[in-house]
Protein backbone atom coordinates (compact mmCIF):
# COMPACT_ATOMS: atom_id res chain seq x y z
CA UNK A 1 0.00 0.00 0.00
CA UNK A 2 2.91 2.18 0.69
CA UNK A 3 4.51 1.74 -2.80
CA UNK A 4 0.81 3.14 -4.54
CA UNK A 5 0.93 6.22 -2.31
CA UNK A 6 4.76 7.11 -3.04
CA UNK A 7 3.95 6.27 -7.05
CA UNK A 8 0.64 8.37 -6.29
CA UNK A 9 2.65 10.88 -4.77
CA UNK A 10 5.06 11.09 -7.23
CA UNK A 11 3.04 11.30 -10.30
CA UNK A 12 1.48 14.27 -8.54
CA UNK A 13 4.79 15.87 -8.60
CA UNK A 14 4.92 15.03 -11.75
CA UNK A 15 1.91 16.43 -13.08
CA UNK A 16 2.54 19.98 -11.01
CA UNK A 17 5.99 20.46 -12.76
CA UNK A 18 4.26 19.89 -16.51
CA UNK A 19 1.90 22.64 -15.26
CA UNK A 20 4.26 24.79 -14.32
CA UNK A 21 6.42 24.14 -17.30
CA UNK A 22 3.86 25.05 -19.66
CA UNK A 23 3.26 28.13 -18.24
CA UNK A 24 6.21 28.43 -18.60
CA UNK A 25 6.35 28.17 -21.90
CA UNK A 26 2.76 30.12 -22.78
CA UNK A 27 4.82 33.33 -21.36
CA UNK A 28 8.23 32.02 -22.97
CA UNK A 29 6.32 32.03 -26.42
CA UNK A 30 6.30 35.25 -27.39
CA UNK A 31 10.11 35.81 -27.25
CA UNK A 32 10.88 31.99 -28.08
CA UNK A 33 12.06 32.53 -31.95
CA UNK A 34 13.55 35.47 -30.97
CA UNK A 35 15.88 34.06 -28.28
CA UNK A 36 15.91 30.65 -29.79
CA UNK A 37 16.18 31.98 -33.49
CA UNK A 38 16.90 30.15 -36.93
CA UNK A 39 20.20 29.84 -37.28
CA UNK A 40 20.80 28.70 -34.00
CA UNK A 41 19.33 24.98 -34.48
CA UNK A 42 19.63 25.28 -38.62
CA UNK A 43 21.97 22.27 -38.81
CA UNK A 44 20.64 19.72 -36.83
CA UNK A 45 17.09 20.88 -37.49
CA UNK A 46 17.69 20.48 -41.68
CA UNK A 47 19.55 17.03 -40.65
CA UNK A 48 16.87 15.78 -39.21
CA UNK A 49 14.71 16.34 -41.26
CA UNK A 50 16.43 15.01 -44.35
CA UNK A 51 16.58 11.80 -42.18
CA UNK A 52 12.61 12.11 -42.39
CA UNK A 53 12.95 11.15 -46.29
CA UNK A 54 10.20 13.56 -46.71
CA UNK A 55 7.86 13.32 -49.99
CA UNK A 56 4.86 14.91 -51.40
CA UNK A 57 1.55 13.45 -50.24
CA UNK A 58 2.65 11.93 -47.04
CA UNK A 59 1.13 12.45 -43.45
CA UNK A 60 3.92 13.80 -40.93
CA UNK A 61 3.35 14.19 -36.91
CA UNK A 62 5.99 16.77 -35.33
CA UNK A 63 5.44 16.88 -31.71
CA UNK A 64 6.22 18.97 -29.68
CA UNK A 65 5.72 21.54 -32.78
CA UNK A 66 6.49 24.67 -30.50
CA UNK A 67 6.10 27.69 -32.71
CA UNK A 68 6.43 25.71 -35.56
CA UNK A 69 9.60 26.31 -36.39
CA UNK A 70 10.31 22.80 -38.18
CA UNK A 71 7.33 24.24 -40.71
CA UNK A 72 9.24 25.60 -43.32
CA UNK A 73 11.69 22.65 -43.64
CA UNK A 74 9.14 20.42 -44.23
CA UNK A 75 7.54 22.17 -47.02
CA UNK A 76 10.80 21.90 -49.21
CA UNK A 77 9.97 18.51 -49.41
CA UNK A 78 6.08 18.66 -49.21
CA UNK A 79 5.39 21.60 -50.90
CA UNK A 80 1.87 22.43 -49.38
CA UNK A 81 1.04 18.80 -49.92
CA UNK A 82 -0.27 15.41 -47.63
CA UNK A 83 -0.51 16.56 -44.10
CA UNK A 84 1.51 17.67 -41.43
CA UNK A 85 0.37 17.73 -37.85
CA UNK A 86 1.64 19.22 -35.25
CA UNK A 87 0.91 19.11 -31.04
CA UNK A 88 2.26 20.45 -28.55
CA UNK A 89 0.91 21.20 -24.99
CA UNK A 90 1.14 24.85 -24.57
CA UNK A 91 -1.75 26.92 -25.96
CA UNK A 92 0.86 30.31 -26.26
CA UNK A 93 3.53 28.31 -28.39
CA UNK A 94 0.41 26.90 -30.60
CA UNK A 95 -0.68 30.51 -30.87
CA UNK A 96 2.70 31.35 -32.46
CA UNK A 97 2.18 28.27 -34.87
CA UNK A 98 -1.05 29.31 -36.20
CA UNK A 99 0.35 32.90 -36.80
CA UNK A 100 2.87 31.22 -38.94
CA UNK A 101 0.54 29.11 -40.81
CA UNK A 102 -1.58 31.96 -41.91
CA UNK A 103 0.76 34.44 -42.79
CA UNK A 104 2.38 31.50 -45.06
CA UNK A 105 -1.26 30.09 -46.63
CA UNK A 106 -0.30 26.40 -45.50
CA UNK A 107 -2.79 25.03 -45.85
CA UNK A 108 -1.76 20.97 -45.16
CA UNK A 109 -0.85 21.95 -41.09
CA UNK A 110 -3.15 20.60 -38.57
CA UNK A 111 -2.30 21.97 -35.16
CA UNK A 112 -3.75 20.33 -31.50
CA UNK A 113 -2.98 20.71 -28.29
CA UNK A 114 -2.32 17.65 -26.61
CA UNK A 115 0.12 16.43 -23.59
CA UNK A 116 2.87 13.97 -25.06
CA UNK A 117 2.45 11.43 -22.13
CA UNK A 118 -1.15 11.30 -23.59
CA UNK A 119 -0.71 11.00 -27.27
CA UNK A 120 -1.10 7.61 -28.66
CA UNK A 121 -3.47 5.24 -30.93
CA UNK A 122 -6.56 6.20 -28.57
CA UNK A 123 -5.85 9.61 -28.57
CA UNK A 124 -5.08 9.86 -32.44
CA UNK A 125 -8.86 8.25 -33.02
CA UNK A 126 -10.71 10.16 -30.78
CA UNK A 127 -9.22 13.68 -31.81
CA UNK A 128 -7.75 13.46 -35.08
CA UNK A 129 -9.11 10.83 -37.30
CA UNK A 130 -9.75 6.76 -36.66
CA UNK A 131 -6.89 4.22 -37.89
CA UNK A 132 -4.34 7.46 -39.10
CA UNK A 133 -0.60 6.07 -39.12
CA UNK A 134 2.02 8.68 -39.81
CA UNK A 135 4.71 8.09 -42.59
CA UNK A 136 7.32 9.84 -40.10
CA UNK A 137 7.67 11.48 -36.72
CA UNK A 138 9.90 14.12 -35.71
CA UNK A 139 10.20 14.70 -31.85
CA UNK A 140 12.87 17.20 -31.25
CA UNK A 141 13.79 19.30 -28.29
CA UNK A 142 10.65 17.60 -26.65
CA UNK A 143 11.98 14.32 -24.60
CA UNK A 144 14.45 15.99 -22.84
CA UNK A 145 11.37 17.42 -20.92
CA UNK A 146 8.74 14.89 -20.93
CA UNK A 147 7.76 13.13 -18.00
CA UNK A 148 7.82 9.04 -18.84
CA UNK A 149 10.33 9.60 -21.93
CA UNK A 150 10.38 5.88 -22.52
CA UNK A 151 6.73 5.29 -22.58
CA UNK A 152 6.68 8.36 -25.08
CA UNK A 153 9.31 6.88 -27.37
CA UNK A 154 7.19 3.76 -27.25
CA UNK A 155 3.89 5.62 -28.28
CA UNK A 156 5.33 7.35 -31.54
CA UNK A 157 6.67 3.80 -33.22
CA UNK A 158 3.27 2.67 -32.54
CA UNK A 159 1.84 5.94 -34.38
CA UNK A 160 3.88 4.97 -37.36
CA UNK A 161 3.10 3.29 -40.61
CA UNK A 162 5.08 0.01 -41.14
CA UNK A 163 8.52 0.94 -41.72
CA UNK A 164 7.85 4.43 -41.06
CA UNK A 165 10.78 6.63 -39.50
CA UNK A 166 11.24 8.01 -35.98
CA UNK A 167 13.88 10.85 -35.59
CA UNK A 168 14.49 12.77 -32.52
CA UNK A 169 16.29 15.55 -32.11
CA UNK A 170 18.05 16.62 -29.14
CA UNK A 171 20.81 17.23 -26.76
CA UNK A 172 22.90 14.82 -24.75
CA UNK A 173 25.44 16.26 -21.91
CA UNK A 174 26.95 13.62 -19.60
CA UNK A 175 28.69 15.97 -17.45
CA UNK A 176 28.33 19.05 -16.01
CA UNK A 177 28.89 22.05 -18.16
CA UNK A 178 27.95 25.69 -18.21
CA UNK A 179 25.84 25.16 -21.62
CA UNK A 180 24.13 22.29 -20.16
CA UNK A 181 22.90 24.47 -17.00
CA UNK A 182 21.57 27.04 -18.98
CA UNK A 183 19.88 24.30 -21.61
CA UNK A 184 18.19 23.26 -18.18
CA UNK A 185 16.94 26.27 -17.30
CA UNK A 186 15.63 27.80 -20.29
CA UNK A 187 14.15 24.57 -21.71
CA UNK A 188 13.04 23.56 -17.80
CA UNK A 189 14.22 19.80 -19.07
CA UNK A 190 17.02 17.33 -18.69
CA UNK A 191 20.17 17.23 -20.64
CA UNK A 192 21.74 13.46 -19.56
CA UNK A 193 18.74 11.26 -20.71
CA UNK A 194 19.99 7.92 -22.49
CA UNK A 195 17.04 9.11 -25.11
CA UNK A 196 19.16 7.57 -28.24
CA UNK A 197 20.32 4.98 -26.51
CA UNK A 198 16.85 3.20 -25.90
CA UNK A 199 15.62 4.22 -29.30
CA UNK A 200 18.56 2.43 -30.46
CA UNK A 201 17.19 -1.16 -29.31
CA UNK A 202 13.48 -0.22 -30.26
CA UNK A 203 14.11 0.23 -34.04
CA UNK A 204 15.31 -1.16 -37.46
CA UNK A 205 18.18 0.67 -39.29
CA UNK A 206 19.28 3.47 -36.36
CA UNK A 207 21.43 6.25 -37.08
CA UNK A 208 22.67 8.85 -35.24
CA UNK A 209 24.85 11.99 -35.62
CA UNK A 210 25.81 13.34 -32.33
CA UNK A 211 28.45 15.86 -33.60
CA UNK A 212 26.13 18.77 -33.83
CA UNK A 213 27.05 21.72 -31.30
CA UNK A 214 30.49 20.33 -30.43
CA UNK A 215 29.25 16.83 -29.79
CA UNK A 216 26.30 17.89 -27.45
CA UNK A 217 23.60 17.93 -29.43
CA UNK A 218 22.41 14.59 -31.60
CA UNK A 219 19.95 13.30 -34.16
CA UNK A 220 18.91 10.32 -34.22
CA UNK A 221 16.97 8.04 -36.35
CA UNK A 222 15.24 4.19 -37.17
CA UNK A 223 12.69 2.47 -38.29
CA UNK A 224 9.87 0.83 -37.36
CA UNK A 225 10.48 -2.50 -37.11
CA UNK A 226 8.14 -4.94 -39.02
CA UNK A 227 6.52 -6.64 -36.06
C1 LIG B 1 12.18 23.58 -26.30
S1 LIG B 1 10.53 23.63 -26.93
C2 LIG B 1 10.76 22.81 -28.49
C3 LIG B 1 9.73 23.19 -29.50
C4 LIG B 1 10.06 22.79 -30.96
N1 LIG B 1 10.14 21.37 -31.09
C5 LIG B 1 11.33 23.46 -31.39
O1 LIG B 1 12.31 22.75 -31.65
O2 LIG B 1 11.35 24.69 -31.50
C6 LIG B 1 9.70 22.43 -25.93
C7 LIG B 1 8.21 22.34 -26.23
O3 LIG B 1 7.65 21.22 -25.53
C8 LIG B 1 6.32 21.57 -25.18
N2 LIG B 1 5.89 20.66 -24.11
C9 LIG B 1 6.37 20.55 -22.85
N3 LIG B 1 5.75 19.54 -22.19
C10 LIG B 1 4.88 18.99 -23.07
C11 LIG B 1 3.98 17.89 -23.02
N4 LIG B 1 3.82 17.16 -21.92
N5 LIG B 1 3.26 17.59 -24.11
C12 LIG B 1 3.39 18.32 -25.27
N6 LIG B 1 4.23 19.37 -25.38
C13 LIG B 1 4.96 19.70 -24.31
C14 LIG B 1 6.42 23.02 -24.77
O4 LIG B 1 5.18 23.65 -24.78
C15 LIG B 1 7.38 23.53 -25.83
O5 LIG B 1 6.67 24.00 -26.96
Amino acid sequence: MSGFFTEFKKDREKMNNQHIVIKYYDKFSRVYDWVSPKRYYHKPREFAITEMNLNKGQTILNIPCGTGQNFEYFQKYMANTGRIVGIDLSEGMLLQATEKVKKNLWDNIELFKGDATQINSEWIDKEIERELKFDSILCDLGLSGFPKWEMIIDNLLSLLRPNGKLVIMDWFIEKRSIRGEFIKWIGKGEVNRPLWQYMENKVAHFTLDNSFKGGDMFVASGNKKPF
